[in-house]
């Protein structure tokens, strides 16, 4: 499997389990069964609200001797309601106990978007968010390199951002981002985004890479067909004997990009660490290349409501 390595030389497996969206009741044996398969790599989020099962599972493999904590590479997120930079340290702190680490991996920015101090999850109403100019993303991330400074974390970055916010940040500090996580698969390729963070040095870990798997995209009204139903990656995977799934990640991992597809069935999570082993050729990557469909299956609307300050999270309006 490739590794992306970070300025220091520490490595990243490419691909790693994500764990958005597993229910807290299976994901404690979906990580168990993923590290049991070879992932090396677990993908985590305060939001998720499943990181004190995450924890477990963590606990019971390093009890059982099936890993060491060094062996593994441990991302998780600041959620948006901890943006002040004094608030960083304790949620980066409650992260730690629920995952029963004493260190992570990677530490990101989740959102460009900032709640009011002590809104729980979600906010209920307009006045529970702050602007960026109320809680700058530059306060966020003096937090954030204090965090790496107290060793609490190995390496620093953010998630969802645009290159304009990967500027912003750029511009007010010397420690720029190593990492921005987005979404990334073969009907939202950005590839402006990716010659922008290799010229700047910033990695790339690919989220939802399945493309949701079996949802349907709306794109001005018209239906189109799930990433996985797609007539061409089904082509591609069929030449190649290989899943759709395995095709969308083994294009992930050639681009240089990590990849953390989510799965919490035994089968597929074992399925997914093994693309590794397929090899797309050049006719395959020009005939995805023409899939791109710009589309966006998070895209933020949720944090957008007419009395806000937010109207353009991805800075594309
Ligand atoms: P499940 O957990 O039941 O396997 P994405 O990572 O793009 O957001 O996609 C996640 C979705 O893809 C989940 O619903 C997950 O369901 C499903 N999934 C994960 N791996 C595969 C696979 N190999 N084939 C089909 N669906 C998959």
């Amino acid at each position: 499997m490739k590794e992306l390595k970070f300025k220091n030389g520490d490595k990243m497996p490419a691909i790693g389990l994500g764990t958005w969206q597993s229910e807290p009741e299976k994901v404690k044996n979906a990580v168990k069964h993923a590290i049991k398969n070879g992932y090396r790599h677990i993908d985590c989020a305060a939001v998720y609200g499943n990181e004190k099962e995450v924890g477990e599972a963590f606990a019971e493999l390093f009890n059982e001797g099936v890993v060491k904590r060094e062996d593994l590479f441990i991302t998780s997120k600041l959620w948006n309601n901890a943006h002040k930079k004094e608030d960083v340290l304790p949620a980066l702190q409650n992260t730690l106990k629920d995952l029963q680490l004493d260190y992570l991996d990677l530490y990101l920015v989740h959102w460009p978007v900032a709640f009011k101090p002590g809104i729980k999850s979600f906010p209920k109403n307009d006045d529970d968010y702050a602007s960026l100019d109320e809680i700058p993303l530059e306060e966020t991330w003096e937090g954030m390199i204090n965090a790496k400074q107290k060793g609490l974390t190995k390496h620093i970055g953010v998630s969802n951002f645009s290159p304009k916010k990967l500027e912003g940040l750029m511009k007010a500090t010397s420690e720029i981002p190593e990492m921005n996580q987005v979404e990334l698969h073969p009907y939202l390729q950005q590839n402006n985004l990716i010659e922008f963070c290799s010229k700047n040095e910033i990695l790339l870990t690919a989220y939802s890479p399945l493309g949701r798997a079996s949802i349907k995209p709306q794109i001005n009204n018209e239906e189109k067909e799930a990433l996985l139903d797609n007539k061409v990656i089904n082509h591609i995977a069929k030449k190649h004997g290989a899943s759709p799934a395995q095709v969308a990640i083994k294009w992930a991992e050639t681009r240089g990009t990590a990849v953390i597809p989510k799965s919490t069935n035994e089968e597929r999570i074992v399925q997914n660490i093994q693309s590794t082993g397929i090899n797309l050729d050049e006719d395959d990557f020009k005939q995805i290349a023409k899939l791109d469909l710009h589309h966006r299956f998070v895209d933020g609307s949720f944090f957008i409501t007419k009395g806000n300050p937010y109207d353009d999270i991805y800075d594309e309006a």
